[in-house]
């Protein structure tokens, strides 16, 4: 069985990267074998803050280190604010990158794309993204670029995107993410 655990960047009611995260998860329903997969919510977190990052933790950071620990991959989705990643998103990886030398997100498979309803999809916060996400640890999945422009007029009123295209980058996406998944548990474990 593959956890995956599916992280978008935005807050929004109807938002269209929790819109492409639902697609995702219809695929992994839809797929052969055995699938589980988790959300993490970026806003249950508190702001970070190193006063806090003692001990446990707070219950909702220790949830979200627990179930990313216990994941085999994660696939994170997010808008582009200003050409990164969204505020939420990096105090949810702060958080989860710590404490120091045991992150949450050390050697995890890590699948990026982002989604906007403007004509670029919000790629412009791909790099920095992924720049931030290997500083945490994290082993980014190898896939072509997801980057899904236009997405309200793509998501339908199941909340989710039917536009057979970008279900099929989508598709990709997963395909990746298994497949790093698969890699990942061949890998032997050092003595
Ligand atoms: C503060 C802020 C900054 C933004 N900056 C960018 C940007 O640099 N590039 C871009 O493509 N869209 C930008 N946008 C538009 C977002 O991509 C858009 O709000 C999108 O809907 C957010 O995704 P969501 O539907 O998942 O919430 C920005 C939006 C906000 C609120």
């Amino acid at each position: 069985m593959a956890r995956i655990v599916l992280v978008s960047g935005s807050l929004r009611r109807h938002s269209v990267n929790s819109a492409a995260l639902a697609t995702i998860r219809s695929i992994l329903d839809r797929r052969e074998g055995e699938f589980r997969t988790w959300e993490i919510k970026v806003a249950d977190l508190p702001h970070y803050n190193e006063d806090l990052d003692v001990g446990p933790g707070p219950a909702e950071v220790r949830a979200a280190r627990e179930l990313l620990i216990a994941s085999d991959a994660a696939i994170i989705s997010t808008p582009s604010y200003n050409g990164a990643m969204t505020g939420a998103l990096k105090n949810a990886l702060d958080w989860l990158s710590r404490p120091w030398k045991a992150s949450s997100l050390s050697g995890k498979p890590v699948a990026l794309l982002t989604a906007s309803p403007g004509t670029y999809g919000g790629a412009d916060a791909q790099p920095d993204t992924r720049r931030v996400l290997e500083r945490c640890g994290a082993v980014l999945v190898d896939h072509a670029r997801v980057a899904i422009g236009n997405a309200e007029l793509l998501v339908g009123h199941e909340g989710t995107i039917t536009e057979p295209s970008v279900v099929a980058e989508l598709e990709g996406l997963v395909d990746a993410t298994v497949a790093a998944v698969r890699g990942h548990r061949r890998v032997p474990v050092a003595a």
